[in-house]
């Protein structure tokens, strides 16, 4: 850690609960860990119960590293309040089963990462039909902001929906007629359906901010840059293990706190409170491509994304999600 994080230390309480998902690994990792580490209870919402375990014993071991390095303010409670929450974001059901075990609960909900998500995979239909980039990285977490919302509204001011997105959102076409891949899967280019799903992202960053704005809740997305993480796990061979390879010896790849670092800072710093519909580089405010920008494609996305996900979703949420109701 050397001379320490970058990002102030905010004081937090056991009452801030923050929801991550893909929280076992990486970039998430790295926010579920620092945020806990001052003081919030987290959510690891994730797929493997024992990676998920194994994470969670691995991060009270580096929070007593911290302390014995007296790293300042870090939370004075002797273990981190991180408690794992089962959600396989390739299907409809499991995350509509989490997000009615999170209502039951009647916990609070301040912060809600999307953080999990899937790289650079050979074509995958999902049980539910989808193209699985499409149903992992976006819809899936698109159904659980409309059933979460809800619960953040009620949750008290400055609460944070925050997108893990990409800067390869620059590779995805913006083509609504293809959005789920039904091709050869022989011809599926898993760089644009990978940059696809992260256009979307940042879209659905600016099309929901608007919808929401003036309430409780605000959304934003972010590039983390790029990091040497388990995402890269299947560029084992040929010419991707070589980029790979350059990537670190360059530098190029950064480690996964650095990469984490202005998430963690969107997260907890109460400088950004309000701020909404943005997409964020290094901790600056950016623009994205021309395509993300687009106000009447953002607003076609949202209507063909509706279309997709309508049959999991009550009326209720959708109105939310609509900014139908505050
Ligand atoms: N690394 C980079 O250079 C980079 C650059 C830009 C954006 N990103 C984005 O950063 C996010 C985090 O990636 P990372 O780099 O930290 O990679 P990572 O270490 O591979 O983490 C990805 C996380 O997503 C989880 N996940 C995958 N499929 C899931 C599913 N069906 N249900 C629930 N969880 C699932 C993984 O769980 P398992 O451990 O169970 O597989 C893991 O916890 C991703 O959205 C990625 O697109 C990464």
């Amino acid at each position: 850690m050397g001379s320490g994080p970058s990002f102030p230390m905010v004081p937090l309480t056991r009452d801030k609960i923050i929801l991550i998902t893909g929280a076992n690994s990486g970039l998430g990792y790295e926010i579920a860990k620092w945020s806990a580490m001052m003081g919030a209870t987290v959510i690891l919402a994730c797929r493997s119960e024992s990676k998920t375990r194994e994470a969670i014993a691995k991060m009270n071991q580096d929070f007593q590293a911290e302390k014995a390095k007296e790293t300042s303010r870090l939370s004075e409670n002797t273990t981190l309040a991180l408690e794992f929450m089962h959600l396989d974001l390739e299907s409809f059901e499991s995350v509509t089963n989490f997000c009615e075990a999170y209502k039951k609960s009647g916990r609070k909900l301040h912060v809600l990462f999307c953080n999990a998500g899937l790289g650079w995979i050979p074509y995958q239909k999902t049980a539910d039909g989808m193209e699985m980039l499409l149903q992992v990285n976006y819809l899936s977490h698109f159904v659980m902001i409309a059933k979460l919302l809800g619960v953040m509204q009620q949750s008290g001011p400055d609460c944070r929906i925050l997108l893990m997105a990409s800067v390869a959102h620059e590779w995805g076409t913006f083509d609504l007629k293809t959005i789920n891949y039904s091709g050869p899967p022989s011809d599926f280019s898993s760089r644009n359906y990978y940059g696809r799903s992260k256009l979307y992202q940042i879209m659905q960053a600016a099309a929901m901010g608007r919808r929401i704005c003036g309430s409780n809740v605000t959304i934003n997305s972010v590039h983390p840059g790029i990091v040497d993480t388990q995402f890269y796990r299947d560029w084992d061979t040929g010419i991707r293990k070589c980029i790979l390879c350059l990537m670190q010896c360059s530098g190029k790849a950064i480690s996964p706190f650095q990469g984490a670092k202005c998430s963690i800072d969107l997260t907890v710093n109460p400088r950004h409170a309000g701020v909404n519909g943005l997409y964020w580089v290094d901790c600056k405010i950016v623009t994205p491509s021309s395509d993300a920008r687009n106000k009447q494609k953002q607003e076609e996305l949202w209507e063909t994304t509706i279309g997709l996900v309508r049959q999991y979703l009550t009326e209720g949420e959708l109105k939310r999600i609509n900014g139908e109701i505050k």
